[in-house]
């Protein structure tokens, strides 16, 4: 138990930095229901390496996030909430800017309303930089205009003001926290590293659309620290932090790191067809985190090269992962 937190409640647990936060809570003794969304399978995703340090328990509940009153009743018994759910693709949200928004914001009103219903003691909400769209000026503060480039920005930004909205309202106790763009084991090939990797290990080259971009990324476990820390910060209720490491690097730059840790000679493909639309491209994302490290205490620890090879081994480790084509 820390300051009180004794049962989280997550969503969007069997997904990337979500599986990594679970583990987290565990090893620190927290109890957690993770809310995974159902398919017939019994699919738990990356919860099935989930592995606890701790005797702690893990419950899994399936279900969906708009259904709020599934949502009501999984979240009984628990203090603080973590949402991490929604569909987080932006090249998906062009095919299908309605499901993601339907999931990004209503689904955030469902978890909010059901949060309400069960006097949760501390909701953290995981924004994303992309509403922020392409940078006005670096790093970017809190402060920095939003500009939703995408329906996936827009429903994030939805989702925002609606949990902000939740504070000022009913006094719900949030933080929202803005991570920038985060790298690690587990993630999937939709992200640009991954499948970085995973072309170079398997084809010894890699297609990619515009890779002029910046991006500022984040190892995964500096991130689920900076989505854990507000939940017993009390300055940070009501307030909204960017999680970033305050470096850019190219996408081109990033692919050519990655090949020389692979000891491979570079091979870039620009494909046209991976290029998002010209006005909806979001050029240069790089953190000031300068607040979060002041509120929270938080900072990156995780230098950029390691984290590529834990990514790296990772992948080695986990073909099974990576069997599927390419997905949005
Ligand atoms: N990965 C990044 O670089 C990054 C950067 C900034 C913000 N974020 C945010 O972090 C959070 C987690 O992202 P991630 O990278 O782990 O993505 P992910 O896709 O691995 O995880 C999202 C999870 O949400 C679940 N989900 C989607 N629709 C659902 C529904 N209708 N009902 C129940 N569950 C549903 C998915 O099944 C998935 O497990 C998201 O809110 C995302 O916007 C991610």
């Amino acid at each position: 138990m820390i300051n009180g937190m004794k049962r989280a409640f997550v969503t969007g647990a069997g997904g990337f930095i979500g599986s990594h936060l679970v583990s987290y809570l565990l090893d620190r003794s927290i109890d957690v229901v993770a809310f995974v969304r159902y398919n017939s399978r019994g699919d738990i995703g990356l919860l099935r390496y989930v592995k606890s340090k701790s005797d702690t328990s893990l419950e899994i509940v399936f279900g969906d996030l708009r259904d709020v009153t599934g949502l009501t009743k999984a979240m009984r018994g628990c203090d603080t909430v973590f949402h991490l759910g929604a569909v987080i693709s932006v090249p998906y949200s062009y095919i299908h800017p309605r499901e993601v928004i339907e999931v990004n914001v209503m689904g955030t009103l469902a978890v909010l309303e059901a949060a309400l219903a069960n006097n949760i003691k501390r909701f953290v909400q995981v924004s994303s930089s992309e509403v922020y769209g392409s940078a006005i000026y670096t790093p970017m503060d809190e402060k920095h205009p939003r500009h939703a480039q995408s329906p996936y920005a827009a429903s994030k930004t939805g989702a925002d003001e609606l949990v902000r909205s939740f504070h000022l309202t009913y006094g719900l106790p949030v933080t929202i926290i803005r991570p920038f763009n985060t790298f690690g084991p587990g993630q999937s090939r939709r992200a640009v590293i991954s499948h970085i990797i995973v072309s170079a290990l398997r084809e010894g080259k890699v297609k990619l659309g515009n890779i002029w971009t910046v991006r500022d990324f984040t190892f995964v476990s500096d991130t689920v620290k900076g989505i854990f820390l507000p939940s017993s910060v009390d300055e940070a209720v009501g307030a909204e932090m960017n999680l970033g490491t305050g470096r850019g690097h190219t996408i081109e730059e990033t692919a050519k790191l990655i090949f020389q840790i692979l000891g491979i000679p570079p091979q870039i493909e620009i494909e046209k067809g991976r290029m998002r639309p010209d006005k909806s491209e979001v050029d240069r994302l790089i953190s000031d985190n300068s607040l979060a490290r002041k509120v929270l205490g938080w900072q990156p620890e995780v230098d950029f090269v390691d984290g590529l090879k834990m990514t790296i081994d990772w992948i080695k480790a986990h073909p099974e992962l990576y069997i599927n084509p390419e997905i949005l």
